[in-house]
């Protein structure tokens, strides 16, 4: 298989290792061992204790059926024997290509945003166009574009709801038009949708609940701030289901008897997680926002509660070269936009521990003023 590198991956893989501050990554201020068994008010001393006992067999092969309950609790129509487990959302995203692409399929996929959702199927032999997003919506796509280029032969579109880097969120209303134009050519759709809005003012809803034909994507990697556990799943109806446990056995067989325990204790305390990631979205929002209004290189079509955001950079160098001097004289890590193929900015990841965030700020600002 001939497949591109992930830009933001091959990145952070060379580079998040030697920053001293962080201010790239999608996560929400990852949760420790001990705080996620906490959350219950118990003692994380009694969750080891316990599962000290427990065999390290393959244990449920596609999920506990807690895990499986949970996942499905989040959506209204989805059934728990159509939820499947996964190495993360990236597992799940190839688990989905995968039984949704045939060589020679037309794909149409929401772009820029997270690579994997054009290069897999295009790796897998697909025809893929591109729904572009403009900035001038607020880096939304255009519903009237996507119905121009969807055709009777179109088998798949994909979507990254919210997105990767922008943080847009596609509203239900268009989400609606999306689902009336797949099922206009009886197309699949593919929502990644591992950035949860937290924001009340969203008018956040899953595909899964709106088409059925659609596959969802999601893990407890973003919204949730454990991507250690590399906990994720795939939600579809009950035929796409089937070919996905027909690939599982080729590339998972199982996601592991301790993970999944961590999952269903990170999922039954998920209010606690959300409320938690709530605070941190607005508190370092605000924090931007303060920051963006004294430093006139930068500007953001501010992310709605979401924790990933791009930063448009009025520079007069190029982005990449930019953020590898902001390494290297001061220790902080953005991502560059060209690794999302959206030059002239950065990715932001706001949602770092506040201390960090505001010494990357600061010392952002420090790099900006060889602008001025
Ligand atoms: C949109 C999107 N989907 C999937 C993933 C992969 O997530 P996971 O850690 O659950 O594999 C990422 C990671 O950055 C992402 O941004």
């Amino acid at each position: 298989m001939n497949i591109k590198t992930i830009g933001v991956e091959d990145w952070l893989n060379v580079h998040e290792k030697s920053a001293t501050v962080d201010i790239a990554q999608s996560t929400i201020a990852s949760l420790t061992q001990d705080e996620i068994l906490s959350l219950d008010d118990g003692d994380p001393a009694a969750f080891y204790e316990q599962f000290g006992r427990e065999k390290m067999n393959y244990g449920w092969i596609e999920g506990s059926p807690a895990f499986k309950e949970r996942v499905a609790g989040l959506y209204r129509t989805v059934h728990p024997d159509n939820v499947l487990q996964t190495n993360g959302a990236t597992g799940a995203n190839l688990l989905a290509v995968m039984a949704l692409v045939q060589p020679g399929d037309h794909v149409v996929a929401e772009y820029p945003t997270y690579q994997p959702l054009y290069e897999l199927p295009r790796a897998l032999g697909a025809q893929v166009d591109y729904w572009q997003i403009h900035e001038e919506l607020d880096w939304n796509p255009d519903i009237d574009e996507l119905r121009a280029l969807v055709t009777p032969h179109t088998a798949l579109i994909c979507i990254n709801n919210a997105s990767n880097p922008t943080g847009t969120v596609l509203p239900r209303e268009t989400l609606e038009q999306i689902a009336e134009i797949a099922d206009s050519v009886g197309a699949y759709v593919l929502s990644d949708e591992v950035y949860l809005p937290l924001d009340d003012t969203c008018d956040y809803t899953s595909m899964a609940d709106l088409y059925d034909r659609a596959v969802v994507t999601n893990s407890l990697s973003k919204t949730y701030s454990v991507p250690g556990i590399r906990m994720g799943w795939t939600a579809s109806n009950a035929e796409v289901a089937d070919k996905i446990r027909v690939l599982r056995d080729y590339t998972l067989i199982c996601g592991g008897v301790f993970n999944d325990a961590m999952a269903v204790h990170v999922l039954d305390h998920r209010d606690r997680i959300l409320a938690r990631n709530q605070r941190i979205i607005a508190e370092n929002r605000a924090i931007v926002e303060a920051w963006l209004a004294g430093e006139p290189h930068a500007s953001w079509v501010a992310p709605r509660g979401v924790s990933t955001s791009y930063l448009r950079l009025d520079i007069p160098v190029d982005d990449e070269a930019f953020c590898l001097d902001l390494l290297e004289r001061f220790g902080v890590l953005l991502v560059p936009g060209s690794r999302f193929e959206l030059p002239r900015g950065a990715r932001l990841g706001y949602c770092a521990p506040k201390e960090t965030l505001h010494r990357g700020l600061e010392l952002l600002s420090q790099a900006l003023r060889q602008f001025d």
